[in-house]
């Protein structure tokens, strides 16, 4: 039975924190053509190895990457402890395939979680449903498996179950190994593989079980792609608790089948891939990525922005400078995303609008000739207006210019022509009590 009274409990502190650092890292960044890689290439497995054995993160330093997410503003982060190819970033006593066993040595996932929770920070993990490394995984005629079209590969002997009792046992590792986590972000079902094929109500009550408060994504139901039974007033067990939208902002934010506000998190990357990939300059723009998060907070949701660090463990130069430029919109911007959601407004022409309780934030992308109109709401109600990034106040104009509209507020936020902030200048509005 699903319990939405400890559901509300514990989506709390995520549905505030909005903006958080996925982390796409493997032995796929040596070959750094994303984390695909060997799916794509159809790769047999012997000439992935090779990586394996030369995997040597020689600058991995888990605290500047927290440090950079915590700059940028980003209130929680996750890690691919295993992707699908089925190399583990921690040290699993159920395979040899693990970072313990490369050259690094180290307990990737160990060193992360304590570097993000010292910049406090709430850490998640991310879990393929998927394992290219494993023999009992389905390889000949899986729709994902590198070997999907060699008939060789034919999966007579392969025991599902084992690679169930594999998965089961390597999500206990990770929720009893390593302090408390805060999500699980477990990819992704599809095909005949879904829900119950990953015996999801018993993996689901087990990871509750030793961790409580977690929370976890729908992907034991679906991908990027559906919703899942969160959507719906009756969920199933194991439905996750969160929307995983991925490379998109839901147009009009989600909601359920009969109107209910969905939790839900974009996952986006900076460029065109999760995992490293040396040729991909397809960078957002930090200016761009600020108004996405500011359009994912407007309209309930959050966003998860991902980065990809290189072989030796740094996150590329350019993703850093974006990061930073984020970080410095953030530092006086952020009260417009932390704890807000949407305004129950209509989407303003020159911007858009956020809200934490009788504070509206108006995120101006637009300059005006003029003063700027505030759409939507009437002076009498208004206590005062504040220019966000410094506080300074902003007055409700009145001039003969803006008389003919006496229904819509203006203020004027500069002298110039141009917008104080041309990313997002922000106006809080404090409406009275
Ligand atoms: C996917 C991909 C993947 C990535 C993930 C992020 O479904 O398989 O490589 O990790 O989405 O959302």
């Amino acid at each position: 039975m699903f319990d939405w009274t400890a559901y509300q409990k514990r989506v709390e502190w995520y549905q505030e924190a909005r903006f958080g650092m996925f982390i796409h890292w493997g032995l796929y960044a040596i070959p750094a053509r994303g984390e695909w890689v060997r799916s794509v290439e159809q790769m047999p497995e012997e000439e992935y190895l090779p990586f394996f054995e030369e995997f040597d993160p020689v600058d991995f330093d888990p605290r500047k990457w927290a440090r950079a997410a915590r700059e940028a503003g980003m209130r929680y982060a996750v890690l691919t402890a295993k992707h699908h190819d089925g190399f583990c970033l921690f040290d699993s006593a159920l395979t040899d395939f693990k970072s313990t066993n490369t050259k690094a040595g180290r307990d990737l996932v160990a060193e992360y979680l304590e570097a993000f929770r010292a910049e406090g920070l709430k850490v998640g993990l991310y879990y393929s449903l998927l394992d290219w490394h494993h023999p009992d995984y389905p390889h000949y005629g899986d729709q994902n498996h590198p070997l999907r079209n060699c008939p060789e590969e034919k999966n007579e002997g392969r025991d599902f179950s084992r690679y169930l009792e594999y998965m089961h046992g390597q999500v206990r590792e990770l929720c009893t190994n390593y302090g408390k986590l805060d999500i699980m972000w477990f990819d992704f079902s599809y095909g005949d593989l879904r829900g119950e094929a990953w015996k999801a109500t018993e993996l689901v009550r087990m990871v509750r079980s030793l961790q409580p408060d977690v929370i976890i994504d729908n992907r034991l139901e679906v991908s990027g792609e559906g919703f899942g039974s969160i959507a719906t007033d009756s969920p199933n067990e194991y439905s996750g608790d969160f929307v995983s939208p991925e490379q998109i902002i839901p147009p009009y934010g989600l909601k359920s089948e009969s109107g209910r506000d969905l939790v839900w998190e974009a996952c986006v990357t900076m460029n065109d891939h999760w995992g490293y990939c040396a040729k991909d300059t397809h960078f957002k723009p930090a200016p761009m990525l600020i108004r996405k998060l500011v359009e994912c907070v407007s309209k309930n949701g959050n966003m998860l922005l991902n980065v990809g660090p290189d072989a030796k463990g740094n996150i590329p130069e350019e993703s850093l400078r974006i990061l930073s430029g984020i970080g410095h919109w953030m530092k006086r911007n952020s009260a417009s995303v932390y704890g807000c959601a949407a305004s129950g407004l209509p989407k303003p022409e020159n911007g858009r609008i956020t809200r934490n309780g009788n504070r509206l934030y108006y995120h101006i992308t637009e300059g005006n000739i003029g003063g700027i109109p505030l759409y939507g709401i009437s002076k009498d109600r208004i206590k005062y207006i504040r220019l966000l990034a410094d506080g300074s106040e902003l007055a409700v104009s009145s001039s003969w210019e803006t008389n003919n509209y006496p229904d819509i507020v203006f203020v004027n936020v500069s002298n110039g022509p141009c917008l104080p902030d041309e990313t997002d200048t922000v106006v809080e509005v404090v409406l009275k009590e």
